[in-house]
């Protein structure tokens, strides 16, 4: 086997932020899950393995106090995240180590936080192995570990039909595009031709749409599932392993059992509130909702808070919307269930007094208390607005580097051709992680941060360049392309207008 043991080395992976592994959201996801971590701090270190193409470390080392470490073996990988890192001025030990050479570096430092994501399932038990001895030496006390992996109860009957389908593509000819292609053409008829097979099987549903869906990049869909390795644990055998490192599960990064009353109801909801171990409820859910995938927090010593002293030094954390309130939905993701409607506009009013200044738990609560809201109701608010991008946890410290730092990547996000399309997300230090920030906005931010003052009519002229520069189109709601006058129009009646409206959240977040 030559260097990849497996993996598949061929085509590069996509270029994706996940804010799981900032160290501010980790440090209120631990406190969710019921573990106080130490606070940030300038020694800190966190170690990001595996980075791909190394967005999400860039990302955390240029807003998070402390140091950042990370590897990949895949040399364009390491060179990539090396690079925007040099452009940015960060300081960030970046390497092609493998697991095994990094394990063997004799320079490695303890960590605060240790992160793995996309990765567990898809390499081989030896380097499963080395990412557990790295934990072993080199998490301190009190470190927490992110991990995320494949599950059984949602994977166990999609896994034969992944295995035959890298069979298949094994024996294809060309790049491997072309093998990529073939395969899901010739599952294709096959499906076509026995829709049965299908509708019995839904895991094999959901992986299929998954990857036939045309927004998908087939550089992604390579490395998810036409790796040597593709495979799926119980949350409790990951435990298990975990366990010889002195881990402990503490529960999901998302944080998803907030909303455990949405999830489940009558009896099965009084099972579930019965199950007060972080395992037992887990792995319950996992069968109940047939879990295919699971992002995990564990942690290395630590007390076990009580509800209370959770909600005690919740009161202290501070939150902030990054979209304007009225673009704030009245419900849960997509479900039906809406949040009591005056409780909705209080905190639509909170959040956005003293221009959408961070307002602290406490302070939200304080505003919907008397409308019978519980502090429950508004984590389950705070938590389920996370997920979709639209409120973020603040950090506790900031300081004028990490505003500089944040300045500095983001200006080479925002400014050079090659990120345009490369990521969505810029950087806040005040969160101490990546904020969604579409294309169009972006193009006007990067003017504004030339001249806050610059009149509209220069800002469109410009946009109108930069959108014909990137060969972008704007479209009617009929999907027709605008026409070169309407795009002007559009332009001025949408999105400028709405760009103004993000102006005193973007300077709250430190991106203006
Ligand atoms: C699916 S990607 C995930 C990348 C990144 N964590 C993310 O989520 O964007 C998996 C990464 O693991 C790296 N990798 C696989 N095996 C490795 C090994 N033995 N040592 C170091 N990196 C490895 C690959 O090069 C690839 O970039």
């Amino acid at each position: 086997m030559n260097w990849s043991d497996g993996y598949n080395i061929d085509v590069e992976y996509t270029f994706k932020y996940f804010a799981y592994l900032s160290p501010v959201y980790q440090r209120f996801a631990a406190l969710l899950n019921g573990y106080d971590l130490p606070p940030a701090s300038e020694d800190a270190v966190h170690m990001e393995l595996a980075v791909g193409q190394g967005l999400s470390i860039n990302f955390h080392a240029a807003c998070n106090l402390g140091s950042f470490i990370g590897n990949d073996f895949h040399p364009s990988h390491a060179l990539h995240a090396q690079q925007l890192a040099a452009r940015s001025g960060l300081k960030i030990d970046l390497t092609d180590d493998s697991f095994e050479q990094m394990l063997n570096r004799p320079d490695l430092p303890m960590c605060n936080s240790i992160s793995i994501h996309g990765v567990w399932s898809w390499i081989s038990d030896q380097n499963r192995l080395h990412i557990l001895n790295i934990i072993k030496r080199c998490l301190k006390p009190g470190g927490v570990v992110y991990n995320s992996y494949n599950i059984n109860a949602g994977s166990m009957i999609w896994k034969p039909w992944r295995d035959m389908m890298k069979r298949f593509y094994d024996c294809q000819k060309g790049s491997e595009i072309d093998r990529f292609e073939a395969t899901i053409q010739y599952f294709k008829e096959i499906f076509d031709k026995n829709p049965h097979i299908m509708q019995d099987n839904l895991a094999l549903q959901n992986k299929w749409n998954h990857m036939t869906s045309v927004s998908q990049d087939p550089h992604y869909l390579l490395q998810e599932y036409f790796n040597e390795h593709w495979d799926s644990c119980d949350t409790s055998e990951m435990a298990a392993y975990f366990e010889e490192a002195k881990l402990t599960l503490i529960g999901p990064a998302n944080c998803g059992h907030v909303w455990k009353f949405l999830e489940f109801s009558g009896d099965t909801l009084q099972f579930m509130l019965n199950q007060t171990s972080p395992l037992l409820y887990s792995s319950w859910r996992d069968l109940l909702l047939r879990t295919s995938f699971r992002s995990d927090l564990y942690v290395k010593g630590g007390q076990f808070l009580s509800e209370q002293a959770i909600f005690a030094k919740l009161n202290c954390y501070r939150f902030v919307l990054t979209v304007p309130a009225k673009e704030l939905k009245n419900n849960i993701f997509q479900s039906d269930y809406e949040y009591d409607e005056e409780v909705f506009k209080a905190l639509q009013e909170t959040f956005s007094a003293q221009d959408y200044e961070p307002k602290t738990f406490l302070q939200l609560y304080e505003s919907v208390k008397a409308l019978g809201s519980s502090q429950t109701d508004l984590l389950i608010f705070l938590v389920s607005k996370m997920q979709v991008g639209q409120v973020q946890v603040c950090a506790s410290k900031v300081n004028q580097t990490l505003f500089v730092q944040s300045q500095a990547l983001n200006k080479v996000l925002l400014e050079s051709d090659d990120y345009q399309f490369k990521t969505d997300t810029l950087v806040s230090p005040v969160t101490g992680q990546g904020v969604l920030v579409d294309w169009s906005h972006r193009v006007v931010l990067q003017l504004w941060l030339e001249d806050i003052h610059m009149a509209d009519d220069v800002v469109l002229t410009r946009f109108i360049a930069q959108l014909r520069r990137n060969k972008k189109q704007f479209f009617n709601l009929d999907k027709t392309i605008l026409s070169r006058e309407d795009e002007k129009t559009f332009f001025l009646e949408h999105i400028l207008p709405s760009a103004k409206s993000y102006v005193p959240i973007w300077r709250q977040l430190g991106l203006l």
